[in-house]
């Protein structure tokens, strides 16, 4: 996935230019890839564009600018690149020019019919001079305009041939003016003063407002000089409503973390809050008695995490109600009623989400639940209706695997929600039955934390609010609001204690951090969360490490184990701790070291560390074992020293397939 900025506006010369103001939108689009970067700009003196662009890190690029500023220039596109097609090149990078240089694009996505257009064009004489598909864009906007068409025109006509998933940027030298076209990967709007700027998301937008508009599917915006017009690809005008965003660029800093990654390890306990404020009400049986969880106190201190200080329960509990309210989820009694199955649609990170949200479901609403790869999912011949519920989880909205595979589903008419963190992405426009939004807010580390824990979050209250909607008697003793209600509200108060063990974990990573592979073992509810955990340590630390169901070991990977491997085992004290232990102990014979994360004091000897958290109901326990998890991988890559907010090879949002 790859980042798109571009500007034009009236700047004062003196104070910058539109690649000033593209550089900058650059850096805060950084997490979405970084195998090359570049920027072209309208040169208001020499009437022409130009551009520089660079593989490699964006500091490449902004070296290379820094020895030819100051620009007078108020128009500019720029990109920062994941490659999909082409080897990351300076030649490969963005932008790409057409043959007269009157016609610079950058792009997003993936043009799958560009060979066909390349080949059509090189017929009528354009040169090409990059392995891109990318490219072919540029040649087909100039062909337009050598054939009579209006640049808009030719823009409007080229994203009518183009097929794939394309949000683009074009510069236009004759008329100064910039072409947006999204189809698939997002595209944000933000106008201010006689300034606008667009962007993929709105990351770098938020310095200048907190208005923005975001592009449909099949939409052109079409601006210079503050004049901003927006049509269908069609050429039919439209008018588009803002929607303001609660982020501050405060926010989007590292208030004095080291990395994104552990500010936003860090911010769980806030984000959680955020979560679940003010959709979990309790009523303890007098009706002037509900609890809403925002009358819980919160004090800051200075990391920016949360000490919570919270009313007792006593006078609270009294008995029956635990009402979850979801705004915009517009699931009816009857669609729960006539479900036949809930099915989760996601990848990496919030695939891993969607399985530890199957144990919650299947243990609150009775109802069964399948979750599937987002890339696999759209090619099975899987049976879909019209009464299932569809589910998909992604902390961009824009993961392609799973946007496909929801459409797959709505064409089959099942009823699709989803929970997501990003406003206005791909995926909310293909939820008719609502969305549930993390409100974990901006997750610039590309490993995924604070979406995770909320993702989880979010589950376990879609799970009781099908309940509620199903009437569905759970026949466990620990159901009730009560407990529920409880230990969702101690919970950020417990990810806070873990958060206080951080030095200790710090000291367990520097005992392993050598370590060529590792184990993560965990089983029920917490079978998900060894494979979150091995996933962490893999994408940060570049260690190979494999999460597995504990009691699968024996069937065949236990014959991996010997004192070089360090095994972490994920042990709660619930019913199946006798038989964790157990699993324990033929690793322990095998020689493993062994790591355990528990939230009692196991009877067990032979442990090369314990590392304890507080305890919780079984359907909240994934939340609070994700975070030690976290932590240690971010110390052992710390300790490795890899680029840990920006590992090598991955993207914050896989927008491709
Ligand atoms: C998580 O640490 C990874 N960066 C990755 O697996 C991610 O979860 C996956 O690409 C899905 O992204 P999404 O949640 O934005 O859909």
């Amino acid at each position: 996935m790859c980042g798109i900025m571009g500007f034009s506006g009236n700047l004062k010369k003196e104070q910058e230019s539109s690649v000033d103001v593209v550089l900058n939108g650059l850096k805060s689009l950084e997490y979405r890839g970084y195998d090359s970067s570049g920027i072209a700009y309208y040169d208001n003196d020499d009437r022409v564009i130009k551009y520089i662009k660079k593989s490699g890190k964006l500091t490449n690029l902004s070296n290379e600018f820094s020895c030819i500023t100051p620009l007078n220039s108020d128009a500019a596109i720029g990109h920062i690149r994941w490659a999909t097609h082409g080897r990351p090149t300076d030649e490969n990078a963005h932008p790409h020019i057409d043959c007269t240089g009157d016609i610079a694009i950058v792009h997003n996505g993936i043009i799958e019919n560009y060979v066909v257009l390349k080949n059509k064009l090189i017929k009528k004489g354009h040169k090409f001079t990059t392995e891109t598909d990318s490219e072919v864009i540029a040649h087909l906007i100039e062909d337009y305009i050598n054939n009579g068409k209006s640049f808009y025109e030719a823009v409007r006509l080229s994203s009518l041939e183009l097929l794939g998933a394309f949000a683009i940027l074009a510069l236009n030298a004759g008329e100064k003016s910039i072409a947006a076209v999204k189809f698939g990967p997002p595209l944000v709007l933000a106008q201010k003063d006689n300034n606008i700027y667009v962007a993929s998301d709105i990351s770098p937008l938020i310095e200048y407002t907190n208005d923005v508009i975001y592009l449909k599917n099949s939409e052109i915006a079409y601006f210079h000089y503050g004049n901003l017009e927006i049509t269908t690809f069609k050429g039919k005008k439209i008018n588009k409503t803002t929607t303001k965003i609660d982020w501050d660029a405060s926010r989007a800093a590292k208030s004095g973390f080291s990395h994104f990654m552990q500010k936003e390890i860090y911010e769980q306990p806030a984000r959680l809050l955020d979560a679940f404020s003010s959709r979990v009400m309790y009523n303890d049986g007098m009706k002037d008695n509900v609890v809403n969880i925002n009358k819980i106190k919160i004090q800051r201190n200075a990391l920016g995490s949360n000490e919570n200080t919270q009313n007792s329960f006593n006078e609270v509990f009294a008995g029956a109600g635990l009402k979850i309210s979801l705004e915009g989820l517009k699931l009816t009694k009857n669609d729960v009623l006539n479900s036949s199955k809930i099915v989760f649609i996601a990848c990496g990170s919030s695939y891993y989400a969607s399985l530890a949200i199957k144990y919650m479901m299947e243990m609150i609403c009775g109802l069964p639940v399948i979750v599937g790869y987002g890339s696999e999912f759209r090619y099975e011949n899987f049976p879909v209706s019209q009464n299932d519920i569809f589910v998909g989880i992604s902390q961009s909205g824009e993961t392609a695997d799973t946007n496909s595979a929801l459409e797959v589903a709505k064409a089959k008419r099942a009823k699709i929600l989803s929970i997501t963190n990003v406003p206005g992405s791909q995926i909310t426009g293909l939820s008719n039955k609502g969305v549930i939004y993390t409100h974990a807010g901006p997750e610039i580390g590309v490993a995924s934390t604070k979406a995770f824990t909320t993702q989880l979050l979010c589950g376990l209250l879609l799970a009781l609010y099908i309940r509620e909607k199903s009437g569905f008697i759970p026949q466990y003793r620990w159901f009730n609001s009560q407990n529920i209600f409880k230990d969702l509200v101690e919970l950020p108060k417990k990810m806070e204690k873990i958060l206080f063990i951080d030095e200790t974990l710090k000291d367990i990573a520097k005992k392993y951090y050598k370590s060529s592979n590792f184990l993560y073992l965990g089983r029920g509810i917490l079978y998900p969360i060894a494979l979150e955990g091995a996933l962490k340590l893999k994408e940060i630390s570049y260690i190979h490490a494999e999460g597995y169901p504990a009691g699968e070991m024996k069937h065949g990977p236990i014959a991996l184990v010997d004192e070089n491997m360090p095994v972490l085992f994920l042990l709660s004290n619930n019913m199946l701790a006798s038989k964790t232990i157990s699993n324990i102990e033929e690793i322990k014979a095998r020689g493993g070291r062994i790591i355990a994360v528990a939230d009692y004091e196991p009877e067990i000897d032979g442990l090369s560390d314990l590392i304890r958290i507080p305890e919780t109901l079984e359907v909240l326990s994934p939340i609070l074992y994700t975070l030690p998890l976290q932590l240690f991988a971010y110390h052992i890559a710390a300790l490795k020293g890899t680029d840990i907010d920006q590992p090598r090879n991955l993207a914050k949002s896989v927008t491709v397939e």
